[in-house]
């Protein structure tokens, strides 16, 4: 017997976004509904003792669950591959959410140095401060995940690509060394999207995002998801961790991104394709000293990210320019089309210079470690026509 085609399963990825998760109230609406309600009510004071008890499975408020907030993670469990999804307030409480409800003091975290701003706080702030023991390592390395993971550990931390070198990370080479050390694998796979990278099918256990990012994508909204087939994690220990802390995507929040959700694929794959043009117009012109995306052969993991991002470069490109601070703020300034913006991921093509903005926060020591120099510029490349953003770029540039 072939597969069920009409379970939602097995539906391809294009029609998972458009539709999985869909529940229609007795409106028969085409769109999904919003529920903006906080609570429901009772027929009996034994039906909320019931709900209360578990006996009966209905929803009882929404720090918990909302209808909305349900058909947002419905759809993301079918896009991902993944049994368990638990929606949150912004990409930074579902990266804090994903750590802090698993681990303890005395636990070990081994995580990739190359990390967005804030999560480079939870892993060597916050974890710390609640005697959780870190380990920061070059995660293009594996040489350094091997040393780092013969000893036991409990979770593993990485964004792949990161923010905003776009350094790669082999997931499943690292999965494996995780998994012998003891340890849970959380990959932050923002940059990479659902519809370029699978991370729990390359071996990891846990898979973070920002929905603020590419799956809004059309700068509206913040939220997150967490994503995850280990039973023990999404329900003994995600789940009352968050019900408890009540970081809560709110149901308007959770239908704006169930909207973004529909065009994901196709936004994805054309601001991908035009980030390689971009990419490309950049590599070797006059005025930039490197330009750093992984779908260019000159980036030093291109063959690994072509084979983990479904060959694809994703939608960021980072540049550096000689002339340090002065010269990157020249760019941005002479940008017309393109905006400044610490946001990606976006429609709108945004610019970004992350030593003053979203690393400005991290030593000068630990910057140059990360190798966010003064003359590095992040430029998430969005859907307008790439003509007008390559003479966009031509002309910040002066070289139009
Ligand atoms: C890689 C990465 N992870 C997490 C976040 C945090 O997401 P949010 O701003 O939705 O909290 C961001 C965004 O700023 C990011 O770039």
């Amino acid at each position: 017997m072939g597969e069920d085609k009409t379970d939602p399963k097995n539906w391809r990825p294009a029609t998972q976004m458009v539709r999985g998760g869909t529940q229609r109230s007795h409106f028969d609406e085409t769109s999904e509904a919003i529920f903006p309600t906080s609570g429901y009510v009772y027929a009996s004071a034994e039906e909320a003792e019931s709900a209360f008890k578990g006996d009966i499975d209905r929803l009882v408020y929404s720090r918990y669950d909302n209808p909305t907030t349900n058909m947002f993670e419905d759809r993301m469990k079918l896009l991902e591959g993944a049994e368990y999804c638990a929606s949150a307030a912004s990409g930074m409480a579902a990266v804090s959410a994903a750590l802090m409800s698993q681990l303890k003091t005395g636990d070990r975290v081994v995580s990739s140095r190359a990390l967005f701003g804030s999560c480079h706080y939870i892993v060597t702030v916050l974890l710390p401060t609640y005697g959780i023991e870190t380990e920061i390592i070059d995660g293009t390395d594996l040489s350094e995940w091997e040393r780092a993971l013969s000893k036991p550990a409990n979770a593993v931390f990485m964004e792949t690509p990161s923010n905003p070198t776009l350094e790669i990370i082999d997931i499943a080479a690292v999965s494996q060394l995780a998994h012998k050390a003891g340890a849970r694998v959380v990959i932050d796979n923002v940059f990479a999207t659902p519809v370029l990278q699978k991370p729990l099918q390359l071996g990891a256990d846990i898979v973070c995002y920002s929905a603020t990012k590419h799956i809004d994508g059309q700068g509206r909204t913040m939220g997150g998801a967490i994503l995850s087939n280990d039973e023990e994690f999404a329900m003994d220990q995600l789940r009352p961790f968050l019900r408890n802390t009540g970081p809560t995507l709110s149901p308007f929040n959770a239908w704006i991104l169930l909207k973004g959700l529909e065009t994901l694929d196709l936004r994805v794959n054309k601001m991908s394709e035009n980030a390689l043009a971009v990419a490309s117009h950049l590599e070797g012109k006059k005025g930039i000293a490197r330009v750093i995306y992984p779908g260019l052969a000159s980036h030093p993991q291109h063959d690994l990210a072509m084979r983990q991002m479904n060959n694809s470069g994703s939608t960021i490109v980072s540049f550096e320019v000689p002339g340090g601070r002065n010269e990157a703020f020249r760019v941005l300034n002479g940008v017309d089309i393109i905006d400044i913006s610490n946001n990606l991921g976006d429609a709108k093509s945004l610019i970004t210079h992350p030593a003053t903005t979203t690393h400005q926060r991290l030593s000068p020591q630990e910057r140059s470690l990360m190798n966010v120099g003064d003359g590095l510029i992040r430029l998430s490349v969005g859907l307008e026509d790439v003509e007008d953003l390559k003479e966009d770029l031509d002309r910040a540039l002066g070289a139009a």
